[in-house]
C-alpha cells in the first residue's frame, strides 16, 4: 500500500463514526422522519395488520393453517391458487411473516400471533367477520366522505356484503339472547315473525326455548335469506320455521303474529320512513302481540360511531337511533307499554318493546 492510500484509509476509519453521527443527527434534527416511523408502528402497522388478517380469515388460510403448518405448495392447492400465482402468494404470506402474524419453519409456514389463532377458531367467526366489516365497509366511510359528498355520492346495499354483515352482527349474540329470554312467551303457543333475520341465529334461539313456537324469519337480501334458509336446514327447524325473501315493507300478512323482532336492522331504514316502519310491524301482531327491537344508538363506541357514519351515508337507511328518538317513534306508531332497556353494560345498546293493544285493522 503505498502511503497516500494509507493515509486516505486511516482518514476515512476516523471520520467514519463522525460521519455516522453526523446522519443520527440529521435524522433527528428532521422532524418527519421520526413522526413517521412512530406513526408506522403506531398507526400504520396496525392497518396493515387489520386488512391481512381480515383477507388471511376470509380466504381460508387462516382455516388452512390452524389444520396443520402447510408449505407454499399445498397451501396454494387448498386455497386453488394455480402454479403461476405461487410468487405472489409467497409475497403475500411473507408480508404475514413481516407482521408478525404467520410464522415460518421447516419450509413450512404457521399462525404466529394470539390474535391470528384467536381469529382462526370456527366460535370467534363473529370477530373475524368484525374485523373485515370494519376494513370493508366503515374504512372506506371514513376515506372517501367528504370526496363522496362533493358529488353527492352514496352507499348503496350492493356496497354491503350481506353475508358478512350477518356473521359479524353476531358478536352482540349473547346480549340479543338475553333480550329474547326477557321477552319470549313459554305458556302458550308463539307464532313468531323475525324481521331481517340474518343467519336466523335468533330464530333458533327462540325455537330452543320453547317447543311450542313457530316461525316466519324473512331478510330482503336473497343471500341472506339462502343462507339463513340452509341453517335452520342444518339445524333441524325447517318443520317449524318458514324462511324467505321477502321485505316488512311489502310483507302482505294477516295480524297473526303473537311476537314480532326486529334485531339489528332500524337503521337500514331511513329515519323519515320508521314511523311507517314500526306501524307495519304492528299491524301484522294479532292484538296483545308484542314487538321486540334490539339496536345500538348513536353514542356508543368508535365502531359502533363508524356504523352509524356508514348508515349516514348510504342511499337506503339513515343514523343509529337515539334511544328517546327510538321511544317516541314506538309510541307514534301506536305501540302501548314501550319501553327501552340497557341490554350491554356501559354500551349504547338498547332493547325496545311495545305491546299491540289496538285492534289489528286499525
Ligand atoms: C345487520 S343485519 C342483522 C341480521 C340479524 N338480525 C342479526 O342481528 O344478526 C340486518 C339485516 O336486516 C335485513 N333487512 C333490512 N331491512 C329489511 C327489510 N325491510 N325487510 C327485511 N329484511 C331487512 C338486511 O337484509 C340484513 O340482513
Amino acid at each position: 500500500m503505498d502511503l497516500l492510500s494509507l493515509a486516505t484509509t486511516v482518514r476515512s476509519r476516523v471520520e467514519e463514526p463522525v460521519t455516522d453521527l453526523l446522519q443520527i443527527l440529521k435524522v433527528l434534527s428532521n422532524p418527519r422522519l421520526p413522526v413517521l416511523l412512530a406513526l408506522s408502528k403506531g398507526l400504520i402497522e396496525p392497518t396493515y395488520r387489520l386488512a391481512f388478517l381480515a383477507s388471511a380469515s376470509n380466504s381460508g388460510v387462516l382455516r388452512c393453517l390452524a389444520a396443520r403448518p402447510c408449505d407454499l405448495e399445498s397451501l396454494a392447492d387448498r386455497l386453488q391458487i394455480g402454479p403461476a400465482e405461487k410468487d405472489r402468494l409467497r409475497a403475500w404470506l411473507d408480508m404475514g411473516v413481516k407482521l408478525g402474524d404467520f410464522g415460518t419453519g421447516e419450509g413450512c409456514y404457521r399462525l404466529s400471533s394470539f390474535t391470528a389463532k384467536f381469529l382462526a377458531q370456527p366460535g370467534n367467526d363473529a370477530v373475524a367477520a368484525a374485523l373485515e366489516e370494519v376494513i370493508r365497509f366503515h374504512v372506506p366511510a371514513l376515506l372517501h366522505g367528504p370526496n363522496m359528498l362533493r358529488v353527492g355520492e352514496r352507499f348503496s346495499l350492493d356496497d354491503q356484503d350481506g353475508a358478512v354483515i350477518a356473521r359479524s352482527t353476531r358478536v352482540v349474540e349473547s346480549f340479543v339472547e338475553a333480550a329474547v329470554d326477557r321477552n319470549l312467551e313459554r305458556s302458550r303457543p308463539v307464532r313468531l315473525l323475525e324481521v331481517g333475520c340474518g343467519s336466523g341465529t335468533y330464530v333458533r334461539h327462540a325455537a330452543r326455548l320453547t317447543p311450542r313456537l313457530s316461525a316466519l324469519a324473512i331478510d330482503m337480501q336473497k343471500n341472506v335469506a339462502d343462507q339463513a334458509a340452509s341453517n335452520m336446514a342444518e339445524w333441524g327447524l325447517t318443520d317449524r320455521v318458514e324462511t324467505r325473501q321477502g321485505d316488512l315493507r311489502t310483507l302482505d300478512l294477516e295480524p297473526q303474529f303473537d311476537l314480532v323482532t326486529m334485531h339489528n336492522n332500524i337503521y337500514y331504514f331511513p329515519q323519515d320512513d320508521r314511523v311507517e316502519t314500526l306501524r307495519r310491524a304492528r299491524r301484522l301482531l294479532a292484538p296483545g302481540g308484542k314487538l321486540l327491537l334490539t339496536t345500538s344508538c348513536q353514542g356508543g363506541n368508535t365502531g359502533l360511531e363508524a356504523l352509524n357514519l356508514w348508515f349516514h351515508f348510504s342511499d337506503f337507511g339513515g343514523p343509529l337511533p337515539r334511544e328517546g328518538e327510538l321511544v317516541e317513534q314506538l309510541e307514534e306508531a301506536g305501540f302501548t307499554d314501550v319501553e327501552a332497556t340497557q341490554v350491554i353494560p356501559g354500551e349504547q345498546f338498547r332493547a325496545c318493546t311495545g305491546t299491540n293493544a289496538q285492534l289489528a285493522l286499525d
